[in-house]
């Protein structure tokens, strides 16, 4: 484990390109990370050298592509300490991981499902879903005035009946991590199982599913330097294989007749139809590549830039953020609002004049502001490729647009 950051940059092409003679700056982290060369190469040696089918093809493409499809869920195994490789299942992202739970757990009419008031709208939808079409109930667990989880009105809300507890690892509006390990704890005690919707923090947040007792948990690659349109959805083996199939068809049934299929085993069950497989086979060259620069150090980079940032920014008149204003409760995240100014228009001139992206909105947790009465804000999120040299220059042309606009 090393962290060379100008090494680091190296490998992210993207971050060496100018427009307007000037370097891009790349704030949107949270949303979707930049992609290093480790992960692209692996993804084009796939469509360049392999590029068959996994599983059941037993020629040379074939047998090569299975291999390196399965290498991927064995380091994602391992990257989560997960207890066996069939226990991954690759999906498309978070939302479609979180969609197939909804869709096959076995929940009935009055059951309970609790979550918070911050959850991001993939986490909230699909149970929406489930109230009106077979009548679960909901409670959202408000979190502190500063969006960090209340442990207290959650043991309070705790019942018998509470078949599920559907929360974050990491908060995509604020970067506050939530309790997991006191949350399991509490939701087993009552029986309810626990689902870990870790799509914002799997790059730098480890979470051990063995140790923490996770029953499930999702995450996209996107978001940790991986291929987009690859996820994965952890589930605990015997839950896996006591819940109904999600899509069915080709891959997921070893034999049918006009009116019987043999579904297959895990993990094939869940993944029907022919996979994503270079962007799988990306996603382990992204794991290979966070290992090689180790979570822990990753976390150091984004939380110290998070500080720096943090700290001149916050200092700007007319400047508010959204969550703790200690940034060590902030992983990568800054998200702020601006007095009497259009944050449209702001993040607009950030982009049109500096290149720096930044997001602006709700982002994707409407329910938060509108519950809040909250204004859209200014998300900036870094990764451990950003440096201080950015910053300053955000710091600066905030400044100027804040003076003149
Ligand atoms: C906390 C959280 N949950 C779920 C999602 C949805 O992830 P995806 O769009 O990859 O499905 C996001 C994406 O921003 C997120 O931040």
């Amino acid at each position: 484990m090393s962290f060379n950051l100008k090494k680091i940059r190296e490998n992210f092409p993207a971050l060496s390109q100018t427009y307007n003679k000037k370097p891009v700056i790349y704030f949107d982290n949270a949303c979707m990370t930049l992609k290093p060369t480790e992960v692209t190469d692996s993804i084009i040696q796939y469509y360049h050298e392999f590029s068959g089918c996994h599983g059941r093809t037993n020629h040379l493409f074939g047998k090569k592509t299975t291999k390196h499809f399965e290498g991927s869920r064995k380091k994602i195994r391992k990257f989560i300490n997960a207890a066996h490789a069939e226990e991954i299942i690759f999906v498309r992202n978070s939302t479609e991981g979180l969609n197939l739970l909804s869709n096959t757990l076995d929940l009935k009419p009055g059951d309970i499902i609790v979550s918070s008031d911050i959850e991001h709208n993939s986490n909230l939808m699909p149970w929406q879903k489930l109230e009106k079409k077979i009548g679960i109930k909901r409670i959202i667990v408000s979190t502190h005035q500063d969006t960090t989880f209340d442990l207290d009105k959650f043991k309070k809300k705790m019942n018998h009946n509470v078949k599920l507890v559907s929360v974050l690892s990491t908060s995509n509006l604020t970067g506050v991590n939530f309790p997991i390990d006191e949350i399991i704890k509490i939701a087993h005690s009552y029986g309810s199982l626990v689902l870990v919707d870790a799509a914002q923090s799997t790059l730098y947040r480890h979470l051990d599913v063995q140790k923490l007792n996770i029953d499930f948990m999702v995450a996209s690659l996107h978001k940790m330097w991986g291929p987009t349109g690859v996820g994965f959805l952890y589930g605990k083996r015997d839950l896996l294989e006591r819940m109904p199939q999600f899509m069915v068809g080709g891959e997921t049934v070893d034999d049918t007749t006009y009116n019987s299929a043999a579904i297959s085993k895990l993990p094939d069950k869940f993944e029907a139809g022919l996979q994503n497989y270079a962007g799988v086979i990306g996603a382990g060259a992204a794991i290979d590549y966070i290992n090689k620069i180790g979570q822990k150090n990753i976390y150091k980079q984004i939380n110290e830039l998070n500080s720096y940032a943090s700290d001149k920014l916050l200092s700007l008149n007319g400047v508010k953020i959204l969550g703790p204003e200690d940034p060590s409760k902030r992983s990568c995240i800054l998200n702020i609002f601006l007095e009497n100014k259009n944050v449209v228009d702001v993040s607009r001139i950030l982009n049109e004049s500096e290149n720096i992206m930044t997001r602006v909105g709700k982002h994707c947790v409407h329910s938060f502001y509108n519950s809040r009465k909250l204004n859209d804000s200014i998300r900036i999120s870094f990764s451990a490729y950003n440096n201080y040299e950015e910053i300053d220059t955000l710091h600066d042309t905030f400044k100027n647009i804040l003076k003149y606009f």
